[in-house]
């Protein structure tokens, strides 16, 4: 018989046939496959020359074939076993869900009638029979248990099923956000156990309305906290059934009830103005332009101009309205478009305008706090927070620059173009501000985190701000500077943007000219001051970078519902 080959160096014990063409690699594979009375000759490497192996070789060789021998009759007989009681498993399985599809569940008509209740009224229903919908929020099945958090908007339940409940075919496949009707028995948890609300519902009957799916669709399998997060943007109408982003949104709404109760409690009334408009306010560079019947409009970046009208019809006014920028500002607290609350006051000072700012801020807070379900998402969200001490601080503009300076907060120095200046490293060259700068994103918030409190910056030189805005006279003929306030809160920046208005005709014509903006289209805005003009101001709110503020959200654009920047306009 031929002898088989051995290469040490370049053969194969997985493709070498013990052939000179294929050598196998190691001689113990080649006895365990050939037996020790067949011939073998072996080589180190392809330099050296075949020869017999020695008897010593011959006889390790021998115990290595044994153990392969040994690991390969167990393997086999692990493979054989496992195959058998898969086969019996998956016997056991077809036979269940045959049986699964002959189980049709019936409501017990002879129970006491169940009453049909959302989840958060469910505490006064303990140990009575309710009928609840809602999705499946989360769900553990065990032997004969099937255990649910349902989910309905309200709040969660625990749920439990378990007998015959358990082995109808929807129960066999149900998976997570499936639409359910449960009826049960709402009992306590025992002493030790935590559920929400305290109680858990026992299931007598239930049904399934609408099914998830599960394998590669599952909703699990669509979002988790890894997911990038352009597909968690892609996926906001997922994201939303999360308990932060939920949260985030109930906290919302809890938020625009509390800021309307307390505005209206101050004889504010609330207005709907429109957002397809053919004025500006806060500058052309960030207006949405669009064809309005042939003719150039907009969508409104602020309602104050509208508001400022209301005022010699309703009094004072406020209105939550969208307001669109069209700046290319990717930053954690721009949107293209947000929600806007806007409030304007007749017969006001400008220290008026931020005593009302700080009472609607602090009286909303307090609402909130004073509301155990708003408490509770602001516990939840943001466990660290605390209402904010009243007066806020108040800090002029000039004294602002100061500070900044004083803590050598710099920024970076522009050309007359606008272009920042770079250093030889090619790093932008870095100055002090100086009166007349515009304090910039980055600048204002190392001042607000480092302050840690809301602070009132107020007295912006007039060329920064808006040609509605009331200048203060210095009788200097140096910067004049406005009646103008933006209100800064920790970890967020700017969440309140207002000011005194322009009374008199003539300055607010100056200021249309100073912006170079045709009059002709404000005719009804110039007209306030032609028809019983009245010292008045307003201020606009930021509605998510409250919100931000309030529930420590990063950015904004988990403030919003389905939130707007530059490239996003889907879902
Ligand atoms: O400072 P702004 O531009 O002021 C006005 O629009 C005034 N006309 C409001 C008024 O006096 N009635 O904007 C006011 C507030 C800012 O402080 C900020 O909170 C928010 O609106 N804001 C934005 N929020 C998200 N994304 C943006 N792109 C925002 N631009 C302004």
């Amino acid at each position: 018989m031929a002898p088989f080959h051995i290469d040490d160096g370049t053969g194969s014990d997985t493709t070498g046939d013990g052939s000179i063409e294929k050598p196998y690699q190691s001689l113990g594979l080649a006895v365990l496959n050939h037996g020790t009375t067949a011939s073998f000759l072996i080589r180190k490497d392809a330099n050296s020359t075949y020869e017999e192996p020695t008897q010593s070789s011959l006889k390790k060789a021998k115990k290595t074939a044994d153990g392969l021998e040994k690991k390969r009759k167990k393997a086999e007989e692990l493979a054989e076993r496992e195959a058998k009681e898969k086969g019996e498993e998956k016997e056991k399985r077809d036979k269940l869900w045959e049986e699964s599809k002959k189980i049709v569940l019936k409501e017990d008509a002879s129970l006491p009638a169940a009453v049909r209740a959302k989840i958060t009224g469910l505490a006064d229903l303990r140990s009575k029979r309710v009928r609840v919908f809602g999705w499946i929020h989360r769900l553990r099945q065990q032997k004969d248990l099937i255990f649910i958090v349902l989910r309905d908007g309200t709040g969660y339940l625990q749920s439990v099923l378990s007998g015959e409940l358990t082995r109808s075919y929807d129960a066999l496949t149900l998976n997570v956000e499936s639409s359910v009707e449960l009826v049960g028995t709402l009992q306590p948890v025992p002493e030790g156990k935590i559920a929400p609300g305290g109680h858990e519902l026992v299931v007598d009957f239930w049904r399934l309305l609408g099914v998830s799916p599960g394998g590669d669709d599952a909703f699990t399998n669509k979002l988790n906290e890894q997911s990038d997060p352009s597909i968690m943007a892609d996926l906001r109408h997922l994201v939303l059934r999360g308990e932060t982003a939920s949260s985030v949104l109930r906290l919302r709404s809890f938020m625009l009830s509390a800021f309307r109760q307390s505005l209206t409690s101050h004889n504010i009334i609330e207005v709907t103005p429109p957002c397809l408009v053919q004025t500006q306010v806060e500058g052309g560079a960030t207006l949405f332009k669009l064809d309005y019947y042939g003719q150039p409009a907009f969508l409104t970046q602020s309602s104050q101009l509208y508001l400022e009208t209301c005022l010699p019809s309703l009094g004072d006014v406020f209105c939550v309205q969208e307001s669109f920028r069209a700046e290319n500002s990717h930053t954690r607290r721009h949107l293209s478009e947000y929600t806007h609350l806007e409030a304007e006051l007749a017969f006001i000072t400008f220290d008026d305008l931020m005593t009302h700012i700080e009472n609607v801020i602090c009286e909303t807070v307090d609402i909130l706090l004073a509301n155990p379900v708003s408490a509770a998402l602001i516990k939840q969200l943001n466990p660290d927070f605390v209402a904010p001490s009243r007066p806020f601080i108040r800090l002029p503009y000039v004294d602002a620059i100061k500070w900044l300076n004083e803590h050598k907060i710099q920024h970076p120095a522009e050309d007359a173009e606008g272009n920042v200046i770079k250093d030889e490293g090619g790093n932008p060259k870095m100055v002090d501000h100086a009166v007349g700068d515009d304090i910039a994103e980055a600048a204002e918030r190392q001042m607000t985190d480092i302050i840690g409190k809301p602070v009132f910056l107020h007295g912006f030189p007039a060329e920064l701000k808006a040609f509605y805005m009331k200048k203060i006279r210095d009788g200097s003929g140096k910067t004049t500077f406005t009646e103008s306030c933006d209100l800064l809160m920790p970890n967020v920046g700017e969440i309140v943007g207002g000011s005194m208005r322009i009374a008199d005709m003539d300055e607010l014509l100056e200021g249309y000219k100073r912006e170079g903006i045709d009059a002709s289209p404000y005719y009804w805005f110039t007209d306030q001051r032609k028809y019983g003009t009245c010292e008045h101001g307003g201020y606009g709110l930021g509605v998510e970078r409250f919100l931000a503020w309030l529930a420590n959200r990063y950015t904004v654009r988990e403030c919003s519902l389905y939130p707007r920047w530059p490239g996003r306009a889907t879902p």
